[in-house]
């Protein structure tokens, strides 16, 4: 899940490729790296680690040119080298490449025999090696470029570009998408439109198995069987300004801290004027729809989890709740009477985009549940629900997540009046405590420095676990997910209920359990799996409300107390010391809290 760039521009291209690059670094940080033709010479500069490595390097050892591609690389096959990084080159071919290429063994070999030496250990490099054998036996660019993706199985988007041709770049995407920019006399292309939108915001989507062949004057467009394609020329609205933290230390700080205004913006989206029911768009209802099946990766994927309770207990409504990457593979059935809900920040996850399409035409209706509005998974579902938390910069989703649960308990809440489980009144009453949501949160997020002494005294772990019943079970996961990403300890979340099937075992003075118990109807309970922990010298972080604290705080190792909150809100509000936890114990621990190691924003690869 790379980022991946192309310029044939009127202007010096390495530094509009770097800013692009910016724009893209949350697809990967491992490597980063450009190639341009400059008076008919192909030349190209890489480095490892993230973009600004590259930018150093291109102050001592600058690249002219106004043609060329770029790349920021998450690794899947090679370490993060700079022999492993991309534009990989051979000869006078170069390419960048997002996505995987499934034969790249077989390819590999019949180089290998063929007598090609490699210089990496990606199945990219075998891109440029089957291109220069083209042309060697004395095909032209497009043609060698042509021929070569006909022979790549997997999937990817790709950019070529050649040593003596500086009016052209070779596209092509088969399962990762691409955008191409329309500038004036000058012609880009992009991962996605949000990396082209300084340039312009005039996009073409290439569509599945398109190939295009890229000059200064326009695009020619061929579709999978090679036929000539009108692709439309959508004008888009993304603002081109860089993101900035906003005067926080991180990206995280600041999205966490953008949560109750954001939420506030999205209730102000959904709800009627009256604040007595909800707009859905696409008129959409699930009056007709007799189940629901939720897949998405991740935070996403528990926020799914934790609104098929909410489907369930107030609209009456089956949920199937699937992580995107075992979905499809499962084959299971699907019924017209049945919708599918995919649920994706980045709208681009391709274990989530690909589950969308496996259900494409064997469901009554495809519904996303996005934040990029002109994602590939918005634009092919029948009905995308955008989330409204502005543009997530941070690896680890916090106001994405709180997004995503605010408009899923929406959509409940609409199922379960259309379906008479719920009269208007109550309806009415449910909107109006959601309202009160942005105010507690504003409130739990003023413990800041209590935070930050318990992230201190948990950075010193080397196991957590995270305990919670009812719809605090996934949030228990999404806590120990949170911790995981950001400080590297080993966490875990489990159903406080299934603690004493196995997991009671690694109890013991060294691992906190962090137990999150709103005071609702599974409390007691809940407090009562929390005992048997302490029965066994369990060092326990009990968080609650207030009045929960005082019934059930002694004897707990620290306690936190968060405004109360109505059940239906709870998850949404017990994110929050879940995302805050998890960022004070990484300030703790000294890691890269908005790049974590190993992890990319979104995640494009299967
Ligand atoms: C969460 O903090 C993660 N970084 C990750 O689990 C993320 O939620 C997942 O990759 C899904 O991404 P998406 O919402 O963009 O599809």
């Amino acid at each position: 899940m790379c980022g991946i760039i192309g310029v044939l521009g009127n202007h010096e291209a390495a530094p509009i490729m770097v800013e692009a690059l910016k724009r893209l670094e949350y697809r990967g940080y491992d490597s980063a790296g450009i190639a341009t033709v400059h008076q008919g010479q192909l030349d190209r500069r890489r480095a490892v680690g993230k973009l600004v490595n590259l930018s150093d390097l291109l102050v001592h050892e600058p690249l002219a040119g106004k043609a060329g591609i770029g790349h920021t690389r998450w690794a899947t096959h090679g370490a993060p080298t700079v022999s492993n990084a991309h534009p990989h080159r051979a000869g006078g071919v170069a390419v960048v490449h997002n996505g995987i290429i499934e034969n790249f063994r077989e390819l590999r070999a019949e180089l290998a025999e063929a007598g090609a030496s490699f210089q990496s250990e990606t199945d990219t490099e075998t891109i440029v090696l089957l291109a220069e054998r083209y042309m060697a036996e004395g095909m032209n660019s497009v043609e060698a470029a042509t021929a070569t993706i006909a022979r790549l199985t997997g999937a990817f988007a790709l950019c070529f570009l050649f040593e003596g041709e500086e009016d052209l770049i070779v596209c092509a995407r088969k399962g990762s998408p691409l955008a191409i920019g329309h500038g004036e006399g000058e012609m880009f292309v992009g991962s996605d439109a949000i990396a082209l939108a300084p340039l312009t915001d005039r996009i073409t989507y290439l569509e599945e198995g398109d190939r295009a062949v890229i000059r200064r004057d326009g695009a020619e467009i061929f579709d999978a069987a090679g036929r000539r394609a009108n692709r439309a020329v959508t004008q888009i609205q993304i603002g081109s300004a860089r993101v900035d933290k906003g005067g926080y230390k991180h990206f995280m700080a600041k999205e966490i801290a953008e949560q109750p205004g954001v939420l506030g913006a999205a209730l102000d989206h959904y709800l009627t004027a009256d604040d007595r029911d909800i707009a859905l768009p696409g008129n959409l209802s699930f009056a007709d729809c007799d189940r629901l099946v939720m897949v998405a990766c991740g935070t996403a994927s528990l926020a799914c989890m934790v609104a098929k309770y909410w489907f369930e207990q107030i609209a009456g409504l089956p949920v199937e709740v699937d992580i995107a990457s075992e979905f499809r593979y499962r084959e299971p059935p699907l019924s017209p009477r049945s919708y599918s809900v995919f649920v994706s920040q980045s709208g681009e996850t391709a274990d989530t985009l690909a589950a969308l399409r496996h259900t494409q035409g064997k469901v009554g209706k495809v519904i996303s549940v996005v934040n990029v509005s002109t994602s590939s998974i918005a634009r092919e579902s029948d009905v995308a629900l955008p989330i409204l938390a502005g543009v997530e910069v941070s690896v680890a989703s916090t106001k994405g997540f709180t997004c995503q649960l605010t408009v899923l308990a929406l959509m409940a809440l609409k199922a379960a009046h259309e379906r008479g489980r719920i009269s208007s009144d109550e309806l009415a009453a449910h909107l109006a405590s959601l309202r009160t949501l942005p105010g507690l949160m504003n409130h739990a997020l003023l413990q800041g420095p209590r935070f930050a002494e318990i992230g201190n005294e948990l950075a010193e772990a080397q196991d957590i676990l995270f305990l919670g019943r009812g719809p605090m079970y996934p949030l228990a996961l999404e806590g120990a997910l949170k911790l995981k990403e950001l400080s590297y300890i080993h966490a875990e979340g489990y159903a406080s209920g299934e603690l004493k099937h196995g997991p009671i075992a690694l109890i013991d003075q060294r691992v906190p359990v962090i137990v999150m118990a709103p005071r609702d109807a599974l409390f007691d309970k809940t407090v009562s799996n929390m005992q048997e922990v302490m029965a066994r010298n369990g060092k326990v972080l009990l968080i609650s409300d207030p009045e929960g604290v005082k019934a059930a705080g002694e004897g707990t190792w620290r306690t936190l107390a968060l405004p109360e909150v109505p059940p239906l809100l709870a998850p949404i509000l017990y994110a929050l010391p879940a995302q805050m936890l998890a960022y004070h114990t990484a300030i703790a621990k000294g890691t890269d809290v908005d790049q974590p190691r190993n992890l990319a924003k979104s995640v494009t690869v299967e």
